[in-house]
């Protein structure tokens, strides 16, 4: 009985003094611990040469500090920089695998920060993140021609004004990038070919900079790219054919550019697809066939191009669609009756075109429908909607500036204003005209004149 005790705390410990390790090397502080003591590598330890060229990037960047008196061990884990991450090289020792600036907590970036190419040096650099950092000092992306990490597996410059000129071609010697972010510069110039031998790249984003030309057509050698934007540049030309290669493709971004021509055919192909922004370029034509193979797209906007064409029925066979904008665009006939069967729309916008005939009556059966704009077309017939419909949408229902359009009596009374008069009666149901010097709604009226009345009256009372 007594002898058992001691032996079940022996065990206990035992047991503890087992498992402790397995327990610490979860945490990779611990392990690295380990494996330096194992090594009998100090544990600050970071390659000389990658120190110095951290201190001299940071310098570049950041006045913050006296990086090199503060920190003179970057990689130390608990006293490492915000904004920098390390990893154990194959040699044990560490190196700088992620660089954040310009987003609180990280380093903020100097008025005189420029790019810092010594980047492209660190061995084990794999994500870098520039944020509003080259905001004052003008400065280019520059990557020096030799000895280049090739780890770097995302690149993201972000709305930095100064970072001007063009995207290098020597970019292609990153040949682990996934993700490649250069929104919101002042880049400009072409989109170098060589970009379009990142096979790897996943997520492409080159919005909002001042870059033209064309867009290559090698485009297709992109083949695991899940995300492209090219939005707010000067593009000018086609939309490439090889589009149709990118079969991963899942948002698609080429709004606001110099685009013409139609919508490739191919563009059936990319059957991922829930994204796609081709608004504001100059567009024409028929849409493309295999349209109704775009089954998973959920947002498609196309305001702001000179279709002149008429809609296509296929637009109504993709049923996942949550946001439709077809405004501005010089569209003609009417409203396809399948676009009774997007059932998961929210957003219907299709004004300021030339949209003839009815409101197909099955639009009125749109549960998720909350914003409908069919303003300033030539639609004409009764409004097919009732009152609660109506009062659902509010506001966001506009259906002003189409002359022919009328409301039937029964509905008007909501207190909703759409832009439509009421049709006029003529004792044989309701005719196809609308009264133009009549009020839309005869009982609002009254009511508010006995309020007029009414507060005439108060004030009679009172003074
Ligand atoms: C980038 O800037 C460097 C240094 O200011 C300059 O020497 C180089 O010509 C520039 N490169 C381009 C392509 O503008
Ligand atoms: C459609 O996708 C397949 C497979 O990704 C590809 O081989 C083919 O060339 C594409 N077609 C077009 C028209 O782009
Ligand atoms: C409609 O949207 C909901 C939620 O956004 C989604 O769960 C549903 O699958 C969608 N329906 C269709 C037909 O795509
Ligand atoms: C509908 O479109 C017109 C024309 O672009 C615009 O003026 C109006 O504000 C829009 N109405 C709604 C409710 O969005
Ligand atoms: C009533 O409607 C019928 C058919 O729509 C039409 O022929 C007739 O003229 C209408 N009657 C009146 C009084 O408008």
């Amino acid at each position: 009985m007594c002898s058992s005790f001691p032996i079940s705390t022996a065990l206990f410990f035992l047991f503890i003094a087992f498992s402790l390790p397995s327990v610490l090397s979860l945490t990779t502080h611990e392990q690295w611990k380990k494996q330096q003591s194992a090594n009998d590598v100090h544990p600050n330890d970071m390659d000389p040469a990658e120190a110095e060229t951290l201190f001299k990037i940071m310098e570049t960047m950041s006045s913050d500090r006296n990086w090199k008196v503060s920190n003179p061990n970057p990689c130390e884990p608990g006293s490492s920089w915000p904004g920098i991450e390390c990893k154990l090289g194959q040699d044990n020792r560490l190196y700088v695998s992620r660089l954040d600036f310009g987003t609180p907590p990280n380093p903020t970036c100097k008025a005189t920060a420029t790019f810092p190419s010594e980047i492209f040096h660190l061995l084990y650099l794999q994500s870098v993140f520039f944020f509003r950092c080259f905001t004052h000092t003008k400065t280019n992306i520059s990557i020096p021609p030799r000895r280049i990490s090739t780890s770097l597996q995302q690149l993201s410059l972000r709305s930095n004004p100064a970072l001007v000129g063009p995207i290098p071609p020597q970019i292609s010697s990153l040949n682990s990038l996934q993700i490649l972010t250069l929104s919101q510069n002042h880049l400009t110039g072409k989109i170098p070919k060589e970009i379009l031998s990142l096979t790897s790249l996943v997520h492409l984003d080159l919005s909002y900079n001042f870059l033209s030309g064309t867009i290559p057509d090698q485009l297709g050698s992109l083949k695991n790219l899940e995300g492209l934007d090219l939005s707010y540049n000067s593009f000018t030309g086609q939309i490439p054919d090889t589009i149709g290669q990118l079969g991963l493709l899942q948002k698609l971004d080429l709004s606001s550019n110099l685009l013409t021509g139609g919508i490739p055919d191919s563009i059936g192909n990319l059957s991922f697809l829930a994204f796609m922004a081709l608004s504001n370029n100059r567009l024409k034509g028929k849409f493309p066939k295999g349209l109704a193979k775009l089954q998973n797209l959920q947002y498609f906007i196309m305001d702001d191009n000179p279709m002149f064409v008429s809609l296509p029925v296929e637009l109504g066979s993709l049923v996942k669609l949550q946001e439709l904008r077809l405004s501005n665009s010089g569209y003609t006939g009417a409203i396809p009756q399948s676009f009774s069967q997007l059932l998961n729309l929210s957003t219907l916008a299709m004004q300021n075109n030339r949209l003839t005939g009815e409101i197909p009556v099955g639009l009125s059966g749109l549960s998720h429908i909350y914003h409908l704009n069919l303003s300033r077309n030539l639609l004409a017939g009764v409004v097919p909607f009732n009152s609660q419909f109506l009062k659902r949408l509010g506001r966001n229902l506009d259906l002003s500036g189409n002359p022919g359009l009328c409301l039937d009596k029964s509905v008007v009374c909501n207190g909703v204003k759409i832009g439509v008069s009421v049709c006029r009666s003529n004792g044989n149901g309701s005719l196809v005209q609308p009264l133009r010097d009549e009020a839309p709604c005869q009982l609002s009226k009254s009511i508010s004149l006995l309020g007029v009345l009414c507060l005439w009256a108060l004030y009679g009372i009172l003074f």
